[in-house]
């Protein structure tokens, strides 16, 4: 696997690359189309571009210590937010106002954000949308969701399959390893996985590898960790933790740092 990213990385005019255990032969004008670019801007917020568009998944800013931007430099096409806790909702409302672009999320949140001004589309597990440059599916997430100190009612919380540039990826949102993430890997030939790691409010190191094993991605990228005291990770153990139970490729990204795929 690790020559396929080198090849990948090394040549833009031709490579080969494994997707879900075949083998495809691709031009480097596909290998464009295909690209993705993930950066992580710091806890539970990654941006993905392809093609010129970009999709920001729970744009927690504001009041992010790790926060590798400010809200107003967000150039969004489309916004993801996994449920109402204000470490995930963040500045969501403010950047779909600036960019005029939608949030997608869960109908009963998205009822709540559309009271404040923002542009929404409410959907629920299972159900998917197609944007043109990504299609969108609501996964399950085992967690919570309420909205501000008012503790308003948001509905359930979920995670995201998305699909840009022939890329399948999956953000995790919250929530605590469940059995059903093997149905999300029997579906989809993940690419990359974005799995909370910091424990305490989500699953943590311990149960990654059960993660790992359902979902198999070819890339684990993990969120939700050190940024507050609760959540502080060990990366050693993180990596090891990894490396022993499963043949994902973990990336760990600073904020602010980018990976392409
Ligand atoms: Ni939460
Ligand atoms: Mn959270």
């Amino acid at each position: 696997m690790q020559e396929i990213y080198n090849a990948r990385a090394a040549s833009a005019q031709s490579a080969s690359y494994c997707h879900a255990g075949r083998f495809r032969l691709i031009t480097g004008q596909q290998e464009m189309e295909r690209m993705v670019v993930l950066k992580y801007l710091g806890h539970a917020c990654v941006e993905l571009s392809h093609a010129g568009k970009h999709i920001i998944i729970d744009p927690f800013l504001t009041g992010n210590p790790t926060a590798a931007c400010t809200w107003d430099s967000v150039k969004a096409d489309l916004i993801l937010v996994t449920h109402g806790h204000s470490d995930h909702l963040g500045d969501a409302v403010q950047i779909s106002k600036r960019n005029n672009c939608p949030i997608f999320t869960t109908y009963e949140l998205s009822v709540q954000l559309q009271k404040q001004g923002a542009n929404v589309i409410g959907g629920n597990h299972g159900g998917s949308r197609d944007f043109g440059f990504a299609w969108v599916k609501i996964t399950w997430a085992a967690h919570s969701s309420s909205i501000g100190s008012n503790q308003l009612f948001g509905g359930n919380p979920c995670g995201f399959v998305i699909r840009m540039g022939d890329n399948y990826m999956y953000h995790a949102g919250d929530t605590a390893v469940f059995s059903d993430m093997g149905l999300i890997g029997e579906s989809y030939p993940l690419d990359i996985a974005m799995l909370p790691v910091g424990g305490f409010y989500t699953m943590g190191v311990e149960d990654l590898s059960v993660a790992l094993r359902l979902l198999k991605p070819r890339v684990l990228i993990p969120i939700h960790y050190n940024t507050f005291p609760a959540i502080q990770t060990d990366i050693r153990a993180l990596n090891e933790a990894v490396e022993k139970s499963s043949e994902s490729k973990c990336i760990i990204l600073g904020p602010g740092e980018t990976f392409e795929n």
